[in-house]
């Protein structure tokens, strides 16, 4: 069975749908592994956008409503991954029950049997659209900006979730900016007791890569702010990342040419 993985705030406009635009096309292309995204945002749904997948026929409201089949809501985006978008009309709100979305998950695996990942984008806050998209994962992944008021949303989604029985896998920080104004790695993990696996800086290429309707990952491959995000799919996946700077890089394959070890190195260093 696949991972079902929620990515959820406390409040709205935190960085949800570009943390999973951009790590679905970093697990898909460079990871290579068969990843589904799911629009859960249904009220106010972007990913399609941010994907570049938009004015989709059928989306996961024709699916909830039972008017469709959910292979028949599903599209491939150019890095590999699958998405199944939520429609952008507001009409289309009408007869939906979001509470459905648990069996849409479990119809889509059946059906998509390939999947090894999937990343539910999900509403903020505590409401039913939030809810639904956490009883329908098995491990959610909380995403803040590193201010008080939305850490402490965070708190509550983390107690919810952890009611829920879900696997917490962390929390990303996100659109930092740095300052001394801003909560710390440390004061954000005290606050919701769970590890801050990733910080991803304020960066404008991100702004460059909506307005192209790309993630940043495609739009931008060797951008800072794609490392960033490359950081957490090593994360989910654990993948160890080399994290050292070129430096220490190019002296290790220095001291591999010439048959020495890093401590040979070191000594020759301190001589
Ligand atoms: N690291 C970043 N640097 C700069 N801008 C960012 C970054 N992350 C997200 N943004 C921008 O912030 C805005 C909100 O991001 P996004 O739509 O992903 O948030 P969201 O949590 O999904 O919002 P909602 O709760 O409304 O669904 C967007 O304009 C996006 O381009
Ligand atoms: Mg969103």
């Amino acid at each position: 069975m696949p991972r079902v993985i929620s990515i959820v705030s406390g409040k709205g406009g935190v960085g949800k749908t570009t943390l999973v635009g951009n790590l679905g096309t970093i697990l898909s292309k460079k990871f290579d592994k068969k990843v589904l995204l799911i629009d859960a945002n249904i009220t106010t749904p972007h990913l399609g956008q941010y994907m570049g997948i938009d004015f989709c026929q059928t989306t996961l409201n024709d699916v909830l409503r039972g008017k469709a089949l959910v292979d028949e809501a599903l599209y491939e985006h150019e890095s590999g991954a699958r998405l199944i978008p939520a429609s952008i009309e507001l009409h289309d709100l009408k007869g939906i029950d979001i509470s459905k979305l648990k069996k849409v998950v479990a119809e889509a695996n059946k059906k998509i049997k390939d999947t090894e990942i999937v990343l539910i984008d999900s509403a903020p806050g505590l409401g039913r659209e939030a809810v639904a998209s956490l009883k329908a994962s098995k491990e959610v992944l909380f995403i803040t900006t590193p201010y008080a008021p939305i850490v402490i949303d965070v708190m509550k989604c983390a107690r919810i979730a952890e009611h829920l029985k879900l696997k917490p896998l962390g929390v990303v920080v996100n659109m930092s900016h740095g300052k001394g104004h801003e909560l710390n790695k440390q004061e954000i993990e005290a606050l919701v007791g769970l590890p801050v696996i990733s910080t991803i800086r304020h960066h404008k290429e991100v702004h460059h890569s909506l307005s192209a309707r790309k993630p940043l990952a495609l739009h931008s491959p060797r951008a800072q702010g794609t490392k960033e995000f490359q950081r957490v799919a090593e994360v989910l996946l654990g993948v160890e990342s080399d994290n050292r700077g070129m430096l220490a890089r190019l002296k290790e394959i220095f001291s591999r040419f010439y048959n020495t070890t890093p401590e040979d190195t070191k000594k020759m260093q301190a001589q």
